[in-house]
């Protein structure tokens, strides 16, 4: 049996829109991985990569497919059939081959039934995303979904995946999607979506949990969230309103997938070494620094207060400061300035 070598993980440490597509591709850049592999989530996720100066979105498929690199999507992941249709189309159309898309026969069918009734519930009440994922999830825990190898429908059987035809093997980068607060778990429940989005749960694609090497942990130097969460608009940070609405529109936050402008709060340290800890991330990826250095505002959370510093350097090593301190297992911390400098991150 073909041998899996190492695994890395990048995962988001916050609530998602981390620029983890951004550090995925940067990784792929040196060119030694075999398969890169999303393991949760479903059209929920967007993830935005830049390739000589192109933009390109994705949603589903893993961005090894712009670095002709395998990708695999696995059996915890929620598949929409025109979703999928749409971006392989969308992916032929750019030069890219979709053959070496392989798609887990496990992973759960989003009917629907499952996007309107998304729509009609969970999109008011929570701010979801509207893409079927809660009934989907609701159905598979349920014991009453759909598998893709129950469903003679399936329109891509030459991108079916089974552990008998394509082992894994050789080097793997599993790309998260979401982030540490929005995670089924460990997520500010019930404000959360319906995926496992820690690196633990990247095993269920197939390899054992001793092979993992590096876990990437993204965030940014601020906070931002889609959707409903209490969180985002408590009193004691309206004082900061200006500059969250500057931060919005320089750092250009809105959704990939919803275009939705997204809440902006100061980096909560508190809750980035909790997510860090648990998550066991070894690298830390800071993005959007130049952001602030716009703003020219330097403010975290930490211990429950806001903390404001003078300036960047300040700001900076505080930060990195506290991290060692508390983060046992962190080795390395960097900030990304865009493009991320890719021997940084190895
Ligand atoms: P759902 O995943 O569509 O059910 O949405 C549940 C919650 O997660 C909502 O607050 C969404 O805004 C949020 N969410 C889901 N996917 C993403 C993402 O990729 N980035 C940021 N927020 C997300
Ligand atoms: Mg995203």
């Amino acid at each position: 049996m073909a041998e899996i070598v190492d695994v890395d993980i990048c995962c988001g440490l916050c609530w998602g829109d981390e620029a983890k597509g951004k550090i995925v591709s940067h990784l792929l850049k040196n060119n030694k991985y075999d398969w890169v592999c999303r393991w949760s989530g479903g059209s929920n996720a967007g993830h935005t990569i830049y390739i000589n100066n192109v933009k390109y979105a994705t949603h589903i498929i893993p961005a090894g497919i712009f670095y002709n690199i395998p990708c695999y999507i696995g059996p915890d992941c929620y598949i929409n059939y025109y979703h999928l249709k749409s971006e392989m189309e969308y992916l032929k159309k750019h030069g890219f081959d979709t053959s070496l898309i392989y798609i887990s026969n496990k992973a759960h069918v989003i009917t629907d039934d499952h996007i309107t009734e998304d729509n009609a519930i969970y999109k008011a009440q929570q701010g979801s995303t509207g893409t079927g994922i809660a009934p989907c999830a609701k159905d598979k825990y349920g014991r009453n979904g759909k598998r893709i190898e129950d469903d003679d429908m399936f329109p891509f059987k030459e991108n079916l995946w089974t552990s008998e035809n394509i082992p894994l093997k050789g080097n793997i980068l599993c790309e998260g999607a979401q982030g540490f607060w929005l995670d089924i778990n460990y997520g500010s429940y019930p404000y959360v979506t319906s995926s496992n989005t820690l690196p633990y749960s990247a095993c269920s694609l197939g390899f054992p949990p001793h092979k993992i090497r590096n876990i990437y942990g993204a965030c940014k130097v601020y906070d931002t969230r889609v959707g409903v969460d209490p969180y985002f608009s408590h009193n004691e940070s309206k004082k900061y309103k200006t500059f969250f609405n500057t931060i919005a529109s320089v750092g250009e936050e809105y959704g990939t997938t919803t275009k939705r402008l997204r809440k902006v709060e100061w980096l909560n340290i508190d809750k980035l070494i909790e997510a860090i800890n648990i998550s066991g991330t070894n690298i830390i990826i800071i993005s959007k620094l130049d952001i602030l250095v716009i703003v020219n505002k330097y403010v975290y959370i930490y211990n429950g207060q806001y903390q404001e510093h003078l300036n960047k350097d300040d700001f900076v090593n505080s930060i990195n400061n506290i991290i060692y301190e508390k983060c046992t297992y962190v080795s390395k911390i960097v900030y990304s300035d865009n493009p991320i400098n890719v021997n940084d991150l190895c």
